[in-house]
């Protein structure tokens, strides 16, 4: 009963709720507290998993490394980026345009966006201002070939690591302009205990970001965090 929802709502998107089919592999550039939650969650999906980070041999990523699996590896983020058919982009939104000017051609490539625009000053969250409009049509107009698709940038990283922690079902919202990427990222989204929820074309991530700053707000100022599940309408409603 734990995953009807999941199921239901998968119908609903008309989007496969079975764990994803392994790809080539998963570039995970970032190797902190998102690329430490999700590289492991998706490893055990069965995808290899190639890290991207500035320091590979460093202890710290060598022990992710290990508890990722014995597929997994770790190398300098443009390694990682050329290696894979699917990135996962978890560095702060402020190296984002420096780590994605590094890679090589990024051409029919899924980039899932996870990066929030947002930081902590005097203990109050602000919001960085993005003159695309949000970070996922920023890396869009840096990798004009990609398919990228944001998600999981509304998710805690311990909830991303334990879905089963949350008080209940959690949505991962999906924004993109490529129905074959979202279906790809709802497949792993829901492999590891999420309700996929495709929320419209990229420029939504303009919204889901904004989401992420209300949880961070509650979490800057020691109130209890929110955990996101969006509830389509059963039917489209009278205009
Ligand atoms: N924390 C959350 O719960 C959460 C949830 C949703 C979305 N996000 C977003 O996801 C992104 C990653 O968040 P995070 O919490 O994983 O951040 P983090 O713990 O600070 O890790 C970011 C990683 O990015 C890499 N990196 C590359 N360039 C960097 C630079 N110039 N400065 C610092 N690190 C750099 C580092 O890995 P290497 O040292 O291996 O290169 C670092 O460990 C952010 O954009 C954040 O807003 C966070």
């Amino acid at each position: 009963m734990k995953h009807l929802p999941c199921l239901l709502l998968a119908a609903v998107l008309a989007i496969p709720a079975h764990a994803a089919e392994p790809d080539d592999c998963i570039a995970i550039i970032g190797t902190g507290s998102v690329g430490g939650a999700l590289g492991p969650r998706f490893a055990g999906l069965g995808e290899r998993i190639v890290y991207g980070s500035r320091t590979p041999d460093e202890e710290r990523v060598r022990n992710l490394v290990a508890r990722t699996g014995a597929r997994a590896t770790a190398v300098a983020p443009a390694g990682a980026a050329a290696a894979c058919g699917t990135i996962v982009l978890a560095v702060p939104w402020s190296a984002v345009e420096a780590t994605i000017r590094s890679f090589g051609a990024l051409d029919g490539k899924l980039i899932i966006d996870v990066t929030n625009p947002l930081g902590v000053r005097n203990g109050v969250e602000v919001a960085a201002p993005i003159e695309a409009g949000s970070m996922g049509e920023l890396v869009q107009s840096l990798a004009p070939g990609a398919h990228v698709v944001k998600a999981f940038n509304t998710v805690y990283y311990t909830v991303m690591a334990h879905p089963a922690t949350a008080g209940g079902p959690v949505s991962v919202l999906i924004s993109g302009d490529d129905a074959g990427s979202k279906a790809r990222v709802a497949r792993l989204a829901a492999g590891i205990g999420f309700e996929p929820v495709d929320v419209g074309p990229l420029r939504t991530a303009r919204y889901t970001e904004a989401m992420a700053l209300l949880l961070v707000s509650r979490l800057v100022s020691g109130q209890r965090p929110f955990d996101f599940q969006l509830h389509p309408w059963p039917v489209k409603q009278a205009e």
